[in-house]
């Protein structure tokens, strides 16, 4: 019995091109489109930009990001930038950043405020080897909130620099979250995350949006049943 809708592909460009499809879809339809960082979603995010290079209806948003400048390598926004702005026809209707170099409460508050009203059309998540989702690190205080949308973590995984995330509620609202995990790596903490009791051991066996979808490679996928 599983609340996710399990989708095995293949292989990791099979994974990257279904994800593309539901994030082109999502920007053609319009609405707010939450997107996260690290490097899994990257291919599908160059894709996403090539099926659907007309955001103008959409908003983006950051599912979480590391608090360092725009222009570092570690950032969520410039690994978005290079992989899906720069790529568009016709940017989003906003492009909604975090400061990550602001201090980490500061940019938290501002974002909390800036989410006031939003509901996420789609939410992309990715998984961490540890089962972290967005930046929800295992049996971590962020896992606990229930008023705040977005708030100031500390990193569990590299890189170690502080974070802010969006909320178990400010995801739990997404109209669709769809959870992108390839490799043999993300194996175990996908098999914990939709195969297993939920437990803030896992976050991302915690965190659905209101419909979800795993895509998953078949590396990824071999310690659940499908
Ligand atoms: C981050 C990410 C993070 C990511 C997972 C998976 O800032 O670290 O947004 O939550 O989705 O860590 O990352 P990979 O795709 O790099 O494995």
């Amino acid at each position: 019995m599983s609340d996710v809708e399990l989708r095995v592909v293949d292989d990791v460009e099979a994974a990257g091109e279904a994800a593309a499809q539901l994030i082109a879809e999502a920007a053609k339809g319009g609405g707010h489109i939450g997107l996260s960082g690290g490097s899994g979603p990257r291919t599908a995010y160059e894709r996403a930009a090539i099926l659907q290079p007309d955001w103008g209806r959409a908003e983006l948003w950051w599912i979480d990001e590391r608090c360092v400048p725009p222009d570092d390598g570690r950032s969520n926004y410039r690994m978005i930038r290079e992989s899906l702005l720069d790529g568009l026809a016709r940017p989003p209707a906003a492009v909604h950043r975090v400061r990550g170099e602001a201090p980490p409460e500061e940019a938290a508050d501002e974002y909390d405020a800036a989410l006031d009203g939003v509901t996420l059309a789609l939410a992309l998540m990715g998984i961490g080897p540890d089962g972290h989702t967005a930046s929800l690190f295992p049996n971590a205080p962020a896992l606990d909130e229930t008023e705040r949308r977005a708030v100031a973590a500390e990193a569990g995984l590299e890189p170690f620099v502080p974070r802010v995330t969006l909320t178990r509620p400010a995801l739990a609202a997404a109209e669709t979250m769809v959870y992108l995990a390839t490799g043999e790596g993300k194996a175990d903490a996908v098999g914990r995350a939709f195969g297993q009791e939920p437990s803030p051991a896992t976050p991302a066996s915690l965190v659905r949006g209101r419909r979800t979808i795993a895509i998953l490679d078949r590396p990824a996928a071999e310690r659940l049943a499908t």
